[in-house]
């Protein structure tokens, strides 16, 4: 039988030889498709199936983007199309070939790993005679080797190579038994190890699509006579705003009047309701030219909205989402920050706040480090984990370990009725609403922002010496979006440069204490972007080591701390440009309005509004942020969905 082929094959797109490619041992076999998926629902001959699939699909691309497929119920039979590449592939083919007006219909967009990224890989998966039912599935099916052998031996033929195949044939053959999709997929899923949203619809049940769901995303959308199902609201949000969050284990049946949910077992289960608040107009691009350019510029309403209903009348901070109590939260001795890429680095920004104003120790580590290195957790230590989707599995699976180990467990994440929140003890939200370029911006600085807010309601809890300046710095914190917006108008100059710079092969960034993080950030967002060698370092650090990669000639950025910063950081950075700038280095120098020291040493200086040292990073990130975004449209790339990259990495 075929094996996976790995994705990333020598010589574009060959497959390798087959001597090369090994059966899946089961760490290869956790990786499986991330993917966005959408189900629909409507009165019968409203037609409506296939254009609120497709736009869901857009919604969703950003969860993956290397294949496509829609299924849709016509009359007796279900009609299937589907294509490698981007939706705009699968458009295109339906366009020249059109597919029937349907009330019916489920649409995948996938991000492979187990099976190339194929049309024969691509969802959705037919099973049963004449491919009377059609499924397409997120997650990973563990146990699909086995199932699949015993599936091979009974005579069935398959056409990919995929595990989700495995559950069509399945899912068909229970609905020959029982004759009812529910009860099929209850008998199936009890059945399959791993982690899988499924919907399926059948040819003999028209005006019904059937999901199943565990640890791993599903939400349905309450309309008037058309009923929807999405990984995320972005899925449905055109149409409706209402929305039912599932539990773990969960099937649901969605007809044109509604949703009916059972556990696994068939024990009836009520989802829980919930209005979205954004609206469509978010998730558009809203007349930029990406989404990432959109969210830049929302970056001061992510922070604003953050920031919003944290403080009661007397100005204290209160944080309603908060189920720990506030006795167990004096008694932490010890915080650790799981989260991973974008989301580490606010960790590691806030880090210093939180310490500082808690005398809390804080640890930062990456989620997937975290959970196996057999952790020093316990009931004092909190672990505050990070995420903007919630969906992340490495962060999801490192809160569940810390759980176990007895930690108390917070959320910060942006992402409402996700996995990780409901798996913790107790959530933060960011309100940066719907992020949907890849390369994360705004859930940064939301991030940042919720943290803080946390650090000092800890600092105001436990009294001590920073409790009353809980009160001032918000307030610091309540000017930071007007700061933001004023930069954001002064951005020319950086576009320039990124536009000078598109052959650069590579870029270093330096920065010290929070500016530490902001210079690894902007590192991240170069290579995710413009696929460009990128590293970010401590300062400090530049002499034992990495000073040696200074040439004539290399660019390096310096995140220049505040004058007003403690310890004579600022002169300490200063030195440090020096430094590189006597060895060739062309320095661009981020630095805050009014700080003069910076200029004889620099090549180019971006200026950032005056703020607490603490704070700066909400503003020192964005020209990176931007010079990322230009550099990498100056050289024609995909700026919204990178190469390689999701935005929602729901495998370990
Ligand atoms: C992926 C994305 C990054 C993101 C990271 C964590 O790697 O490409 O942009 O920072 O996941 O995502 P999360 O949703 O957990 O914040």
């Amino acid at each position: 039988m075929a094996y996976p082929i790995p994705l990333v094959a020598a010589g574009a797109g060959e497959p390798w030889p087959p001597e090369l490619v090994r059966a899946p041992t089961a760490r290869s076999r956790r990786l499986a498709d991330m993917c966005g998926i959408v189900g629909y629902v409507g009165r019968a001959a409203d037609g409506k199936a296939l254009d609120v699939v497709l736009e869901g699909l857009a919604r969703l691309e950003y969860r993956g983007y290397d294949s496509a497929g829609v299924a849709l119920l016509d009359g007796d039979h279900v009609e299937t199309r589907k294509k490698s590449g981007k939706l705009a592939n699968l458009r295109a083919d339906i366009e020249a070939h059109p597919l029937p007006a349907s009330a019916t219909g489920i649409g995948h967009t996938r991000w492979a790993t187990h099976g190339g990224p194929t049309d024969e890989n691509a969802h959705p998966h037919r099973g049963g005679e004449d491919g009377r039912l059609a499924l397409i599935h997120n997650g990973i099916i563990e146990n699909f080797h086995a199932l699949k052998g015993e599936l091979l031996a009974s005579g069935v033929r398959f056409t990919s190579e995929t595990d989700t195949e495995v559950v069509a044939h399945l899912l068909a053959a229970a609905y020959d038994e029982v004759g009812d999709l529910t009860e099929a997929m209850r008998g199936v899923v009890s059945g399959l190890a791993g982690a899988f949203t499924l919907l399926a619809i059948h040819a003999d049940q028209p005006g019904v699509v059937v999901g199943a769901r565990r640890n791993s995303p599903l939400v349905v959308g309450l309309g008037d006579g058309a009923t929807y199902l999405g990984s995320d609201v972005a899925a449905f949000i055109g149409h409706t705003r209402r929305a039912l969050e599932l539990g773990q284990d969960q099937i649901v049946t969605i007809t044109p009047e509604g949703a009916t949910i059972t556990d696994f077992d068939g024990t009836p289960a009520q989802g829980r309701a919930y209005e979205v608040t954004w609206d469509a107009a978010a998730a558009e691009k809203g007349g930029y030219a990406t989404f990432m350019e959109k969210e830049i510029h929302d970056q001061p309403h992510a922070v604003r909205d953050t920031l919003l209903g944290r403080t009661d009348s007397d100005g204290r901070l209160v944080l309603d989402e908060l189920r720990i109590s506030e006795e167990q939260l004096r008694s932490i001795e010890r915080i650790v920050v799981v989260a991973c890429g974008t989301a580490a680095y606010a960790g590691m920004t806030a880090k210093y706040a939180i310490e500082h104003w808690t005398r809390i120790p804080v640890e930062v580590a990456l989620a997937h480090e975290f959970r196996y290195s057999d952790p020093v957790v316990g009931a004092r230590t909190l672990v505050v984990s990070i995420s903007q989707s919630g969906e992340t599995m490495d962060t999801l699976m490192a809160v569940k370990h810390a759980r176990e180990l007895g930690a108390m467990t917070i959320s910060v994440c942006n992402t409402h009725g996700s996995t990780i929140p409901r798996e913790s003890d107790a959530v933060l939200y960011t309100h940066a609403g719907p992020e949907i370029a890849v390369a994360s911006t705004k859930a940064f600085l939301a991030q940042i922002t919720a943290c803080y807010v946390l650090g000092l309601y800890l600092a105001q809890l436990r009294g001590g010496s920073y409790a009353d300046d809980a009160q001032s710095v918000m307030k610091e914190l309540g000017e930071v979006p007007d700061k933001i917006e004023a930069l954001l108008g002064r951005m020319d100059r950086v576009h320039e440069i990124a536009r000078f710079m598109a052959d650069t092969r590579s870029v270093l960034f330096l920065g010290r204490h929070v500016g530490y993080p902001v210079a690894m950030e902007g590192a991240l967002k170069l290579k995710e972007l413009a696929y460009i060698h990128a590293e970010g370092f401590a300062a400090g650090e530049l002499k034992h080591g990495p000073i040696a990669l200074i040439e004539p000639g290399q660019p390096v950025f310096v995140v220049v701390p505040s004058p007003t910063s403690e310890h004579g950081l600022h002169g300490k950075v200063v030195s440090n440009i020096q430094e590189i700038r006597a060895r060739g280095a062309r320095t661009l120098v981020i630095a805050e309005d009014g700080d003069d020291d910076v200029v004889p040493f620099a090549d180019e200086v971006i200026r950032i509004p005056a703020t607490a040292p603490l704070l700066a990073p909400l503003l020192a990130v964005v020209p990176l942020q931007v010079f990322a975004l230009w550099l990498s449209t100056a050289k024609g790339l995909d700026v919204d969905q990178p190469r390689n990259l999701a935005k929602s990495v729901t495998v370990e």
